[in-house]
């Protein structure tokens, strides 16, 4: 797990978050910190407001109430587009949807925003990429085209494709819920390397025993607000919420039954089984 050493500041602060979708309130007040360096996942039930969250911190969507602020910006007040473009340049956002241009191979995927938005030079952008491809085990695929990718390489490439512009944090959302069983293990190693490395990022994920090995701190959210948080430790062992503990009962199943989680690969492939969509 990574270091939970913290600075005074939280690099991500959400406070008092309220967001409604016309008539439709789906954002009831959250208050959310993330450390640099920590890995904070959110877990809840399907329409909890877990992928809202994570696309408010953005800048993609604007609360009616409430602050966020991402370093120093103070993100709800940013009025113009451009100001929201810059601030996607400092975070990473993963989707479940991989949204790879199918008409450009591996690598040209790779060094086409650093060019066109940091403006850097095509042999600076194409010695990261490649090296950022080797980091997520995917150089030897340098030429190929999206199509002709699993689900979880497509997924590995969006990842690297991510870090290209050297984000302070990244932002995951169910990044595995469309992979097949035999690929989710391999983009799980990723995302766990990315964490012990220090990379701060906030995971929506279903797959909780993944979800408990590699957060410092977890969020557990319901009807748009946050029901409890605290570490890993505290939410999975020791829920003192009664949703939380239903939640994780039906997400996990017999607790009897756990299986021990190994810095395995191989073992990290066979995690999908032991998660739920809820
Ligand atoms: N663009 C939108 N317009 C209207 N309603 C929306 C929009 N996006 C989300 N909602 C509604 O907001 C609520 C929260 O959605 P959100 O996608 O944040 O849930 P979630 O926790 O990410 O769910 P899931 O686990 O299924 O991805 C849901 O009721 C959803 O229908
Ligand atoms: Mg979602």
């Amino acid at each position: 797990m990574p270091s939970t050493e913290t600075v005074a500041e939280p690099l991500v602060s959400l406070r008092d978050l309220h967001l409604s979708f016309a008539s439709n309130p789906v954002l009831k007040g959250i208050d959310l910190d993330v450390y640099r360096g920590q890995a904070v996942s959110i877990i809840g039930p399907s329409g909890s407001g877990k992928s809202t969250i994570l696309r408010c911190i953005t800048g993609l969507l604007q609360p009616q109430r409430g602050c966020i602020r991402v370093g120093a910006t103070e993100v709800h007040t940013l009025a113009k587009e451009a100001q929201r473009i810059e601030l996607r340049k400092r975070v990473g956002f993963v989707f479940q949807q991989y949204n790879l241009f199918p008409h450009l191979s591996v690598l040209e995927n790779l060094v086409i925003a650093p060019r066109k938005v940091l403006g850097r030079s095509r042999v600076d952008a194409e010695k990261d990429a490649r090296a950022l491809l080797a980091k997520v085990r995917m150089e030897h695929k340098a030429d190929a085209y999206p199509g002709q990718l699993s689900g979880g390489q497509q997924q590995r490439v969006a990842i690297a494709r991510a870090l290209t512009m050297r984000p302070e944090l990244i932002l995951f959302d169910e990044v595995t819920s469309a992979l097949d069983p035999e690929t989710v293990g391999e983009v799980l190693t990723v995302i766990r390397e990315l964490t012990e490395e220090g990379m701060t990022c906030v995971l929506v994920t279903h797959e909780m025993r993944f979800a408990e090995e590699i957060s410092d701190i977890v969020y557990f959210t319901e009807n748009g607000v946050i029901v409890e948080h605290g570490s890993a430790a505290q939410i999975f062992q020791n829920p003192t919420s009664e949703r939380t503990q239903e939640f994780l009962r039906h997400a996990l199943g017999d607790p009897g039954r756990r299986p021990v989680i190994a810095h395995d690969p191989y073992l990290l492939t066979n995690l999908s089984r032991y998660s739920l969509s809820v």
